[in-house]
């Protein structure tokens, strides 16, 4: 139990690395089209970028790394709570998530308390503001999160949007990934989990994918297995990334457009779940998981990393609409 609790949280600082760098380039570009459109339609793509990513309202969903945003809901709000104090007992959390604030015990035992993230405060007191006024819960709120789903993407798009939309499909593909790896390392130890480590199984299944045709690889300048390698306009993100990590600046965010696609890079960082497979061999890597790797992949040049470091990056790659055209 203890391990589970410990890969999920560290799963979660996977999904963090991403959030960081989602974060700034959001917020370069918040005064565009984001500002628009209603509230509600607001309030939604905020929960989707900000909390969805861990609070998945998908029941189905196989590892949670959090519990589903209607839970949260349950736990703060009851008939005689004002909603200026739920609001503000929702941001106080987010803001500063520490044992003392928290009412979900259960959750901090199955996941371990919610890590400490940056948030836009005026979003964030958006969000809390909906979740008061809205009950997530409801059938009919779970109509409405559908229909949010399809609709937002033929919305007004410009360049910047493609950027978004690539940054979700990212991040989706990571948290798919991430379940699945922790899944298989459960069920299978470690040795058995290398052919998990894989994004050629998992579906992209969203509306989001389908509408724009999109596609995403992942590459890395030390690539495990010799298909997954950078070709040079890859390698050279990496290269200005990890100058920038060093430097301390943020990651710049690349898009461009190539044969009618917009293409996005967005980095994949390593947590300390990784090491077990990406890490010193001999210590980290244990000799069984070793053996199932050489087997697999003679070539592997995908060792040797410590946490926090820039493993590689997604390619998401998507068809431009007619009318961007
Ligand atoms: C990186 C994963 C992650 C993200 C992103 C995230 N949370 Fe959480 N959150 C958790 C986990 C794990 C818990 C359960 C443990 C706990 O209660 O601290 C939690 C619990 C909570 C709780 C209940 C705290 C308690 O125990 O009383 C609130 C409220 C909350 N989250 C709000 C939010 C909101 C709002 C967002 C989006 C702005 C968000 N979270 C984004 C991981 C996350
Ligand atoms: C159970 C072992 C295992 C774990 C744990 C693991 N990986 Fe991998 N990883 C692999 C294998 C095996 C491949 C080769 C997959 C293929 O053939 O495409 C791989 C490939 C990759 C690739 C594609 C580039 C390449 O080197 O071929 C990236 C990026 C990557 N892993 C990142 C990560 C990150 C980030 C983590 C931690 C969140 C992680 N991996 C955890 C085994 C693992």
């Amino acid at each position: 139990m203890r391990t589970l609790q410990m890969m999920g949280w560290i799963a979660m600082l996977g999904v963090l690395a991403l959030s960081c760098f989602s974060s700034r380039t959001e917020s370069q570009k918040e005064t565009a089209a984001t500002e628009r459109v209603d509230p509600e339609t607001r309030a939604m793509q905020l929960m989707q970028a900000n909390c969805f990513t861990c609070h998945n309202p998908d029941l189905e969903i196989e590892l949670r790394i959090a519990p589903p945003m209607f839970k949260i809901r349950d736990h703060y709000i009851d008939d005689t709570i004002r909603r200026e104090s739920f609001v503000r007992q929702i941001v106080d959390f987010v803001n500063d998530p520490t044992e003392e604030r928290a009412v979900m015990y259960g959750a901090i035992r199955n996941f371990g308390l919610m890590p400490r993230q940056q948030f836009n405060q005026r979003d964030l007191k958006l969000i809390a503001e909906y979740l008061y006024d809205n009950d997530v819960s409801s059938d009919a709120w779970y109509a409405k999160w559908d229909s949010f789903q399809k609709r937002q993407v033929p919305q007004q798009m410009n360049f910047s949007g493609y950027e978004e939309m690539g940054l979700q499909l990212a991040n989706g593909t990571k948290a798919q990934l991430g379940s699945r790896l922790l899944g298989a390392i459960q069920s299978k130890g470690t040795a058995g989990a290398v052919s998990f480590c894989n994004i050629e199984a998992l579906p992209l299944t969203d509306s989001m994918s389908k509408v724009f045709q999109a596609s995403i690889r992942r590459v890395s300048d030390k690539p495990r297995n010799p298909a997954n390698s950078a070709n040079s306009r890859e390698l050279s993100t990496m290269l200005k990334w990890k100058g920038q990590m060093e430097a301390g600046e943020p990651m710049s965010p690349v898009t461009f457009e190539k044969d009618g696609m917009v293409v996005g890079h967005y980095p994949i960082m390593t947590s300390a779940m990784c090491m077990q497979c990406h890490g010193q061999p001999g210590t980290q890597i244990l000799q069984q998981t070793q053996d199932a790797l050489s087997k697999l992949y003679p070539a592997d040049q995908a060792k040797g990393y410590g946490p926090n470091q820039l493993r590689g990056i997604f390619v998401v790659e998507m068809s431009k609409r007619e009318k961007d055209k």
